[in-house]
């Protein structure tokens, strides 16, 4: 099967991506085995999304069980709500009630919430614990699950409160690509898009001619797809694991728009992907304000957004002072000043420094 490695010397990992196709799987005893070779112990806490993965769950844990692991399941409920201190909590609770000591495995099994739950869980429970990511969401296969970045919210912003934690292993299975539902898959897709504007126009033009069978969730496509976006982001964290140099920080193309969104509209409410496909055309109309890209640039995202039928525009009204001051406290922002990555053409972005914020607040009222 398809393994791609992310090279950190002692922190050094393999994504193995389980293709759909009958005939190439080897879903479980694979699994096993996968998780044999990335982690110390056979005891493990399986955190899981209150979702349709319970099957995938207990086929998951009669393996584990099967190769001789003791393990516990810890259920998260489902939506970005649960990306707060009482979960965290009562993963802690769970961690407890297993004895957990620092050999004993994370296993986050489910969405982005899930894993970034778990893996700050993981990162702080005992010091640090190992962590296997096995990303059941378009969103957690192709951005969160990989990198080692790891969050819960603050009620006044997102993803403030978190550590880096890379994990031991990431299992993803692309059957659950089949299940998983419509508006997930799509919201998904535009952190795809996200990898074409930042870091490689020659996908974003495969996108294009592909968009209706990316839409559809072919299988041709999505595996080429998930392998080419988790090697672009691994080698953004091999250069710049901890984001200490500014490259990390471009994958946060449309972030400081979208997590603006997101905490003003309440946690849930748009979910992860739809939030940032408005937040890039954000970007993008305020790069053109900028004059770093043209208009045409501008519609070429906006058309393969709407391809894949996502939002391009907020759904609700947002007051933009209240969306300043909530992106003023991103923490990509230094000193309260605003910061943006921009695109200058297709397939390069960067990051601009004080941005005024009378051409911000004109993004933000026009549209
Ligand atoms: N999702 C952005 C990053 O992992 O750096």
């Amino acid at each position: 099967m398809p393994t791609l490695r992310i090279n950190l010397g002692s922190r050094s990992y393999d994504i193995a991506i389980v293709p759909r196709e009958p005939e190439l799987r080897r879903t479980l005893p694979g699994f096993a085995e996968f998780v044999r070779h990335a982690l110390p112990k056979s005891t493990a806490a399986l955190v899981v999304g209150d979702t349709n993965t319970q099957t995938y769950v207990r086929e998951a844990e009669a393996a584990l069980a099967a190769a001789g692991w003791r393990t516990a399941v810890a259920v998260v409920p489902a939506g970005e709500a649960a990306k707060c201190l009482a979960q965290l909590a009562n993963l802690y609770d769970a961690l407890y009630e297993l004895t957990a000591d620092r050999q004993t495995a994370v296993i986050a099994v489910g969405g982005g919430v899930v894993g970034d739950l778990a893996g700050l869980a993981a990162a702080t429970y005992n010091r640090g614990l190992p962590l296997v990511m096995v990303p059941t969401s378009l969103l957690a296969m192709v951005d969160s699950s990989v990198g080692g970045k790891t969050a819960i919210n603050h009620p006044k912003g997102k993803n403030l409160i978190g550590a880096f934690h890379q994990p031991r292993g990431v299992w993803i299975d692309l059957a659950h690509l089949t299940t998983l539902p419509e508006r997930e898959y799509l919201s998904g897709l535009a952190e795809v898009v996200k990898y074409g504007v930042i870091l490689d126009g020659e996908f974003f033009a495969f996108l294009e001619a592909q968009a209706t069978q990316v839409r559809d969730r072919k299988s041709a496509v999505i595996a080429d797809v998930v392998a080419r976006c988790c090697r672009l982001k691994a080698d953004i964290v091999e250069r710049d694991e901890f984001e200490t140099t500014g490259l990390r920080a471009i994958l946060n193309y449309g972030h400081t728009f979208a997590h603006a969104y997101e905490t003003l509209a309440g946690y849930g409410t748009l979910l992860h992907g739809e939030a940032v496909a408005i937040g890039m055309m954000d970007a993008a109309r305020l790069a053109q304000r900028l004059q770093m890209v043209d208009a045409d640039f501008v519609e070429r995202q906006r058309r393969l957004l709407e391809a894949f039928w996502l939002p391009t525009a907020p759904l609700a009204e947002f007051a933009p002072d209240e969306l300043i001051a909530v992106m003023r406290c991103d923490k990509k922002a230094t000193d309260g000043r605003l910061r943006f990555i921009l695109p200058t053409r297709l397939g390069e972005v960067k990051l601009v420094d004080e941005v005024p914020e009378t051409l911000v607040r004109s993004v933000l009222e026009t549209r």
